[in-house]
């Protein structure tokens, strides 16, 4: 694991999108998994502006979106649908063709996800997955205790993860109780795992992911198992984590040719 801590979540943000942004200049066809929350949102900003002030172009890119809750349909305001619409896809050039986001209603999910898969495979695989990190460890919405080589499928939402996410919805009982997502194994497929997490309420997840045993228990553990993760912080996500010195000397001290 690659562990870049920043001074705040703006300079972290503008880290990861020179990178998804190199990618999307560098790559034929870029596959980019992205995510939602509020985590992305500033990465998401500063892509709507290289493309506005620099051109960059995403007319060849195709994108995949880690989960969608079931049950709401792609206009409802807090579905991931609406947000990635809303916050990244209609302020650039993308095909709407190209973008693929799990369809909460689909009427036979299991042939769904199963299909969601071959695409991903089809599209090329992956390029990189961006991830946020929920407060139990979930990555996408593999809740503790999930697969670690699960594929795409539905997922029951804990009770800390729909209290958390209930900021987006009018009351706490209208949050979905279940949820698509990419497995752990269909993450850890990607060629690049990009995890950002802000803020001191991420920090203990931060450090049972990156320094804790590798279990089901926390799911975003399973990326110490993936040849290229890198987890993206801010100060405050990070304190908790014992290594903090080292991880600072290890980014100051890159070489030229691996720096983004
Ligand atoms: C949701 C999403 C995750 C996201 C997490 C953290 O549960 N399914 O993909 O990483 O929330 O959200 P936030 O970035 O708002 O803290």
């Amino acid at each position: 694991m690659e562990v870049i801590i920043q001074a705040d979540s703006e300079q972290a943000s503008l880290l990861a999108a020179r990178l998804v942004s190199r990618i999307i200049k560098e790559k034929e066809k870029p596959v980019i998994g992205l995510a939602t929350g509020s985590t992305p949102l500033l990465l998401y900003r500063f892509l709507v502006k290289m493309h506005r002030e620099e051109g960059l172009d995403f007319s060849r890119s195709i994108t995949f979106n880690l989960d969608e809750y079931v049950g709401l349909a792609p206009e409802h305001p807090a579905s991931f649908h609406h947000f990635m619409w809303k916050n990244l896809f209609s302020q650039v050039n993308i095909k709407p063709e190209n973008v693929h986001i799990p369809d909460g209603l689909a009427s036979d999910m299991e042939a769904y996800c199963r299909q969601y898969e071959e695409d991903i495979k089809a599209a090329g695989g992956l390029d990189i997955q961006i991830l946020g990190l929920g407060t139990d460890g979930h990555i996408g919405f593999n809740e503790p205790s999930s697969s670690l080589s699960s594929d795409t499928r539905i997922k029951t939402l804990t009770d800390q993860t729909r209290k958390d996410n209930a900021i987006f919805f009018e009351a706490e009982e209208n949050v979905p109780y279940h949820a698509i997502t990419m497995g752990i194994g269909t993450i850890l497929q990607a060629r690049i795992c990009l995890l950002m997490a802000f803020g001191k309420k991420k920090a203990r997840a931060v450090s049972r992911a990156v320094e804790g045993p590798v279990t089901s228990m926390v799911p975003a553990s399973a990326l110490q198992l993936h040849p290229r993760a890198i987890m993206l912080l801010d100060k405050e996500a990070a304190f908790k984590l014992d290594q903090i010195d080292y991880y600072h000397w290890a980014y100051e001290h890159k070489p030229e040719w691996q720096k983004f």
